[in-house]
């Protein structure tokens, strides 16, 4: 029993050292996109299509977010060091719906009228946050390559990424924005940013005395 035992843990570990784990969290972050395109094939996106999907989109790109900013504590926890090896993936898949989402704005809900556009863009806070939360989201993505790691140099590298955080801040602002009274998902939503945001400044805390 205890061989056996033995046996599937080194299974487990070897399992790591594959292209297994990326590939099946790679699947999963493709599955609400899967799920949306087979709810317009089959013609049920509800009434309102336009919104469902803003809203889909919308909903994925801050949990995608906060996922992808949840590794860092996560793998501190023992034996989940490895989940460093999806941080970037859930980073980009994040942009990837944001994309969606913004695009999806531009193309179907405002037709690619500028008049529009720029009406929304310049006098409602609520699309003002939204786009800047996307913005800062692209430096992130342009040097999230390994190259741009070592042209940055370590230090920068980190310093540009913290962006990330000011990323959630104001697309959880945008997100609360879109509502005229609060309702308990965006308090989930801004509970688990806090706590996120909490433990930085707390390891940020601890490192510097350590230091
Ligand atoms: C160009 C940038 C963006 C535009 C134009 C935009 C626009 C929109 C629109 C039109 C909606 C639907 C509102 C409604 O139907 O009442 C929406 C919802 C939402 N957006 Fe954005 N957005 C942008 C970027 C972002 C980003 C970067 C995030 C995440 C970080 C985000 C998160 C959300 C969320 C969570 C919702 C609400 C989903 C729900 O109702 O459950 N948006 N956005």
């Amino acid at each position: 029993m205890e061989k056996c035992l033995g046996r599937r843990a080194y299974d487990l570990t070897l399992m790591w050292k594959t292209r297994w784990p990326n590939r099946i969290v790679f699947v999963l972050c493709l599955l609400p996109l899967v799920w949306l395109g087979w709810k317009w094939y089959q013609h049920d996106l509800g009434v309102n299509q336009i919104e469902t999907v803003a809203r889909f989109t919308g909903r994925w790109t801050l949990r995608l977010l906060l996922l992808s900013l949840a590794i860092t504590p996560l793998r501190r926890l023992r034996g989940l060091n490895n989940l460093i090896r999806f941080r970037r993936m859930l980073g980009l898949f994040t942009f990837f719906y944001g994309c969606l989402h913004g695009l999806h704005y531009f193309a179907l809900d405002a037709q690619w009228n500028w008049t529009v556009i720029r009406e929304d863009l310049t006098f409602r806070r609520f699309f003002i946050a939204g786009f800047v939360a996307l913005m800062l989201m692209v430096p992130l993505a342009a040097t999230s390559f390994n190259a741009a790691i070592r042209w940055m140099g370590g230090k920068r590298w980190q310093a540009l990424h913290r962006l990330v955080y000011l990323s959630a801040i104001v697309g959880l602002v945008h997100y609360v924005w879109q509502f005229k009274a609060i309702t308990p998902t965006p308090i989930l939503y801004g509970l688990i940013l806090g706590l996120l945001l909490f433990y930085r400044v707390v390891a940020a805390i601890a490192k510097r005395r350590a230091a």
